[in-house]
C-alpha cells in the first residue's frame, strides 16, 4: 500500500455460479466487517453474464440479509491490470491493493479467479490456485486425504466417457459400495446434483443426474454420523475454531439443497457442537491436518462426520466459506472469540503478507 493512505480492498462477489445470491449476502457482511480506520472498500460485482461492474456500498449494505434483494445491477465496467492488455490501472476503480474474493463455486472458489489475480499481480485472500482447485474437486481432494491417512468415506469416481461406453459395468462397480450410497458431481457445491440412493433400482438415474452437473462424478458409501464443522484461519501456525454441528431436520434425510436454502426449518446449527472435549480436540487436530494436506491458505471451513463410536471422517473442505449472517465460518470464529472485523483484518493481512513473499521469489537464474 502507499504511504499514509488506507489499504484499498477489492471485494469481488456475485459470479457465474449457482451460489450467486449467497455470494452477494456474504460480500455484504465482509463489507460491513471491514475496519474503516484501515481499509477502503472497492466493490466489484460480477453479474450472471460474467461482467465485472463497480458496485455501490450503500446499496449493498441496504440489501440486508435478503437473497431476493441481492442483485448486481448498474455500475461501470472494471478492468484489472493485465500483461495481456495495455492498461495497468482501472480508471473505474483506481488502485486496488488486495482482493477479497467472496465468490462461491465455479469461477470463484475453483482456482480460476485466483489464477487471474496471480497473472495480474494482485494479492488476494484465501487459498491459491492449487488449494482452490483441489478443494473444488471432491475426487482429487479425497485421494489426497486418503493418501495422508486421513479417514474419508469409501468412494469411487467415474468419468462420463467411461459411463457412456460401459454403463452396466460402471453401475455394478458403484453398487459394490453397498447401499445406501451418495452420488455427487465431482465439482459442484450447495448439494447440487447430490442424491442419496437406497437401492440398485435408483442408481442409474442418480448417476445420470450427477452427470448433468459435471463430467466426473463420485459414488460414496453413506456415513452414519453427525455433521461437525470447524473454521480454520491460516497463518504460521494456522488456528482452528471450536466445533459446530449441523442438525438436519428435512425429509431428504441429508443436508440437501432444499435443507440448506429452501426450507428454513430444514437444518439448524448447534453452536458449539455438543460433543465431548476429547471429540472436539480430535476434530480440531483433523481439521488442521486437512487444511495443510489440501494446500489451503487463509481460510477454510472443514466439514467432518462424527460416528457413534467416536471416529471422525473428513467429508469436505470449503476454501471460500459462506460469510452470510447465518453462515458457520464467521459464527464459529465469533464463538471462539474472534469478531468479524478482526477476522476480516487478519485475512487481509495474510493476503498482503503472501503477496510480499511472492514478490521476493526469484524468477530468473541471471545474477
Ligand atoms: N458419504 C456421505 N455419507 C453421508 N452423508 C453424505 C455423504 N456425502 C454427502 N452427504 C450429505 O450430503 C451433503 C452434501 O454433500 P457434500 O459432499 O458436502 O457436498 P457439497 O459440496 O454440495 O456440500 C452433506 O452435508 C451430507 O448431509
Ligand atoms: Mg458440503
Amino acid at each position: 500500500m502507499t504511504s499514509g493512505g488506507k489499504i484499498r480492498v477489492g471485494i469481488l462477489f456475485g459470479g457465474q455460479s449457482a451460489e450467486h445470491e449467497v455470494s452477494i449476502l456474504s460480500a455484504r457482511n465482509v463489507l460491513a466487517a471491514l475496519d474503516p480506520a484501515r481499509f477502503e472498500a472497492v466493490l466489484i460485482g460480477i453479474d450472471k453474464s460474467g461482467r465485472w461492474l463497480t458496485q455501490d456500498a450503500r446499496k449493498l449494505l441496504a440489501s440486508g440479509q435478503n437473497p431476493r434483494l441481492a442483485r448486481i445491477e448498474g455500475g461501470k465496467p472494471v478492468r484489472l491490470p493485465s500483461p495481456l492488455s495495455e492498461s495497468t490501472a482501472s480508471p473505474t476503480t483506481g488502485r486496488i491493493d488486495v482482493i477479497f474474493p467472496v465468490l462461491h463455486g465455479t469461477f470463484g472458489e475453483d482456482g480460476t479467479i485466483q489464477g487471474l489475480l496471480e497473472v495480474a499481480g494482485i494479492p488476494y485472500v484465501g487459498a491459491g490456485v492449487l488449494g482452490s482447485a483441489i478443494g473444488m474437486d471432491k475426487d482429487v481432494m479425497k485421494r489426497l486425504l486418503r493418501d495422508a491417512g486421513i479417514p474419508v468415506a469409501e468412494f469411487r469416481a467415474v468419468r462420463r466417457d467411461r459411463f457412456d461406453a460401459e454403463p452396466r459395468a460402471v453401475l455394478e462397480e458403484l453398487a459394490a459400495l453397498g447401499f445406501p450410497l451418495f452420488t455427487k458431481p465431482a465439482n459442484a457445491g450447495s448439494s447440487v446434483g447430490i442424491r442419496k440412493v437406497t437401492s440398485a433400482a435408483g442408481l442409474a438415474d442418480a448417476v445420470r443426474h450427477a452427470f448433468e452437473f459435471d463430467a466426473k462424478i463420485l459414488a460414496e458409501s453413506a456415513v452414519v454420523g453427525r455433521e461437525i464443522e470447524l473454521a480454520v484461519l491460516g497463518g504460521s501456525p494456522a488456528t482452528v475454531s471450536a466445533a459446530g454441528e449441523i442438525i438436519v431436520e428435512h425429509p431428504d434425510g441429508f443436508y440437501s439443497y432444499d435443507a440448506k436454502y429452501l426450507d428454513e426449518h430444514g437444518a439448524r446449527l448447534e453452536l458449539p457442537a455438543r460433543i465431548t472435549a476429547d471429540e472436539q480436540a480430535r476434530a480440531q487436530a483433523l481439521a488442521l491436518r486437512a487444511f495443510e494436506v489440501l494446500e489451503c491458505e487463509g481460510m477454510a471451513r472443514v466439514d467432518l462426520f462424527l460416528k457413534a463410536d467416536g471416529r471422525l471422517l473428513v467429508n469436505e473442505i470449503n476454501t471460500i466459506p459462506g460469510f452470510t449472517a447465518i453462515s458457520m465460518y464467521p459464527k464459529l470464529w465469533a464463538l471462539s472469540g474472534l469478531a468479524p472485523t478482526e477476522l476480516v483484518t487478519r485475512l487481509i493481512e495474510l493476503a498482503l503478507r503472501r503477496g510480499k513473499q511472492r514478490a521476493t521469489i526469484r524468477r530468473s537464474i541471471a545474477p
